[in-house]
């Protein structure tokens, strides 16, 4: 299969440019900036990215690659610090940029030489997105100048005859105007891919791979409901069929009616499927803790502890499976040791289950892609797209203690707060929205009554980290009819706020 290979210099769009080239149907692994040139040979791509970093590769500390790279007769781009090193490395002269005039950040207009294969075809003027402080001062010998802004004449460098070029600014952000077309350009025109990157190539090798490895095995899957582990357990349903055990613990702290549409899901298919009703369990060990970290932990632990119980029943498997998936392997130093999830609440479960191997068959792949390949497997629209949701589940948006009459409230406004959402088509643009019980009771009126009870928050919030988050400017009628909804339809409710706090300073959750 044809694969581009994406040396990592640290810049913080590594990710993305990784899965800038996916969405255009080549594959591409990110791998550490230092790959050793017999890796890059076996690793066999049909073109290189070199990233963006914060180093000056200039300073002998500068991370490099290693040089052989250069004579393999495969095409290279350079993003912003991926660009300096081509320069720098190849005879070019990158300097700090003097005067304030030659740095740039931000969006940026700039002309481009259309007779450049990455920017044929497209506006001779859009905007880009720089951030550098370093300036490309001399261009390497075999190397043209093809595009330039303001402040810098070379804002884009290429060399046709060895196929090297290197742009200044960052064509994975959206900030880019044309970012998408010109990596386009590199991967279709440049680097001659057929775009042989599908979902449903992935998902018949998938399962060819995991047959031949697992063989007569068995495997365990802790089965959360969540993305993840619902399209691997899917996966590994048609690959293995009954050699596969899910185990889906039902801590009673799920939305409403999830637990039976995560069972559902998996009616019809071929696999031991084991739902454990643990609901009372869960509350037992909750009751009287309030504090959230509290909350967390005590979760956790009792989730240890049932799946424990039933993984004793099954006995001994081969293979734990893990809903790994590659942001995950990026992020924890580029796939040298298997990533063992530390949220999901599955974190300590290597130690409790005999098994011989941890099982990753998503570990390449990107949250987007996993939700496809979940269409692929036949998977029902409302679990492949759902939401993130935390592995303790409702207990962080049950403020204070929890108990079942609390969850029985929180189910039913955030059931009405989602229906209402989706109707209105945001629940397709909002990142995560839910309803929070907070432990506030106030005064109302109903009819002739005087009411004391609880009031309801609704978070919704647009981000693409979830490291940093905005609140969502929802219309006020949507707001309206849910509000009007909640107070009429649950009972023990007289109060609905909405939240208008950004992360940071507040966070997504309440706990
Ligand atoms: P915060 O509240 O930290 O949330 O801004 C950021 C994202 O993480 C999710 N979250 C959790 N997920 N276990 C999880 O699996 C947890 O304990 C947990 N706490 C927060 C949250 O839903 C949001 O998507």
């Amino acid at each position: 299969m044809e694969k581009i290979l994406i040396l990592d210099f640290g810049g913080q769009y590594n990710q993305l440019i990784a899965r800038r080239v996916r969405e255009q149907q080549v594959y591409c692994e990110v791998h550490p900036g230092s790959m050793p040139l017999e890796e890059i040979r076996r690793f066999d791509p049909i073109g290189v990215i070199f990233t963006g970093g914060p180093h000056s590769v200039y300073l002998p500390d500068a991370p490099r690659p290693d040089p052989g790279v250069f004579s393999l007769g495969v095409p290279i781009l350079g993003i912003c610090y991926g660009c300096q090193l081509l320069a720098h490395l190849l005879g070019g002269e990158v300097t700090p940029a003097q005067d304030d005039a030659a740095r740039e950040y931000g969006k940026t207009e700039t002309r481009f030489e259309t007779d450049c294969a990455l920017f044929s075809g497209l506006p001779e003027t859009s905007v880009t997105w720089m951030s550098h402080g370093d300036y490309l001062a001399r261009v390497p010998e075999g190397f043209r100048p093809t595009a330039r802004s303001a402040a810098c004449p070379t804002a884009a460098i290429c060399d046709e005859a060895r196929r090297f070029y290197g742009v200044q600014f960052h064509p994975e952000v959206n900030h880019t105007e044309f970012g998408r077309e010109m990596l386009r350009k590199f991967l279709y025109t440049v680097c001659g891919a057929h775009g042989e990157w599908t979902m449903a190539d992935f998902r018949r090798r998938a399962v060819e791979a995991v047959r031949e490895h697992v063989g007569a095995g068995r495997v365990l899957l802790a089965l959360s409901g969540g993305v993840d582990s619902s399209v691997l357990a899917a996966l590994l349903s048609e690959a293995v069929g009954e050699q596969l055990t899910c185990i889906f613990v039902d801590h009673g702290l799920l939305r409403k009616n999830e637990g039976d549409e995560v069972e559902a899901a998996f009616a019809g298919r071929k696999l031991n499927f084991h739902r454990v009703n643990a609901q009372s369990r869960f509350l037992d060990r909750l009751r009287g803790v309030t504090e959230p970290e509290e909350k967390r932990r005590a979760i956790g632990e009792e989730f240890i502890r049932v799946f424990e119980a039933e993984a004793h029943h099954i006995g001994a498997v081969d293979f734990l499976a893990q809903g790994t998936i590659y942001p995950d392997v990026i992020e924890s130093g580029l796939g040298e040791a298997a990533v063992i999830k530390s949220h999901h609440n599955v974190g300590g479960l290597p130690d409790t289950v005999d098994f011989k191997e941890i099982l990753e068959p998503l570990r390449m792949l990107f949250k987007d892609e996993v939700r496809d390949l979940g269409r692929a497997l036949g998977l029902p629209e409302s679990l492949v797209s759902r939401q993130p949701f935390p592995g303790p589940g409702l207990a962080i948006r049950v403020i204070g203690e929890v108990t079942a009459e609390k969850l029985a409230l929180l189910r039913e406004a955030d059931a009405i707060f989602r229906e209402e959402m989706a109707s209105a088509g945001f629940d397709r643009t909002a990142s995560q929205y839910f309803a929070v019980l907070t432990n506030l009771r106030s005064v109302g009126v109903m009819g002739d009554g005087r009411t004391y009870d609880y009031a309801v928050a609704l978070r919704s919030v647009q981000t693409s980290d979830f490291m940093t988050a905005d609140w969502s400017r929802l219309p006020y009628e949507l707001m309206d009819r849910v509000s009007v909804r909640i107070v009429n339809e649950v009972s023990g409710v007289n109060r609905v706020l909405y939240d208008i706090t950004s992360k940071p300073p507040a966070t997504v959750e309440y706990e």
